[in-house]
């Protein structure tokens, strides 16, 4: 997997996510389709770079958000399966990106309280800023992505992700 980034994408929100797009359980994320016509690793980094925008205009925690952003549907596997636990997908999966985000990376409480809680007012209400912003701008990118409409660095393609055979 490449991740071909044009010029004018912030290098100060890309260094803060780098090291987490730089690990291969996450880049795995592109095998899974999201949301109908986009995948759940171009998702999770439209999120991830709408909460680092969002928060740094509203002077809250810009890493913090891009980081749990990034990771807030970090789960590699087929949401059509079943759960372990029975639960709904809409429940279960915050869960098991907080657990895979805490095995894999070394993330604050700020950050996986953030990821637990991005499906509300599906699950519990967020408790800190970031954790809203990273809701809001969830429900924001799934919107547009239904919608087909490119968002974040989706648009004019300032990202693209490309296959190695690609
Ligand atoms: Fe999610
Ligand atoms: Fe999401």
């Amino acid at each position: 997997m490449d991740l071909q980034v044009s010029d004018d994408v912030s290098k100060e929100y890309l260094a803060e996510v780098l090291p987490i797009l730089e690990n291969e359980e996450v880049l795995s994320l592109s095998t899974f389709s999201h949301h109908q016509w986009t995948n759940r690793l171009m998702h999770s980094i439209n999120v991830s770079y709408l909460s680092w925008f969002i928060a740094k205009k509203l002077g809250c925690d810009e890493k913090a958000a891009a980081r749990a952003g990034l990771l807030h549907d970090f789960c590699p596997y087929d949401f059509k399966k079943k759960t372990p636990t029975g639960e709904h997908q809409a429940f279960y999966h915050p869960k098991a990106a907080a657990r895979n985000s805490e095995r894999v990376f070394q993330i604050s409480e700020r950050e996986r309280k953030a990821i637990l809680t991005h499906m509300f007012p599906l699950g519990p209400m967020p408790t800190n800023k970031e954790a809203w912003i990273i809701t809001l701008a969830d429900k924001i990118c799934a919107s547009m992505e239904l919608c087909h409409v490119a968002i974040a660095l989706a648009r004019r393609n300032r990202l693209v992700l490309r296959t190695a055979s690609a």
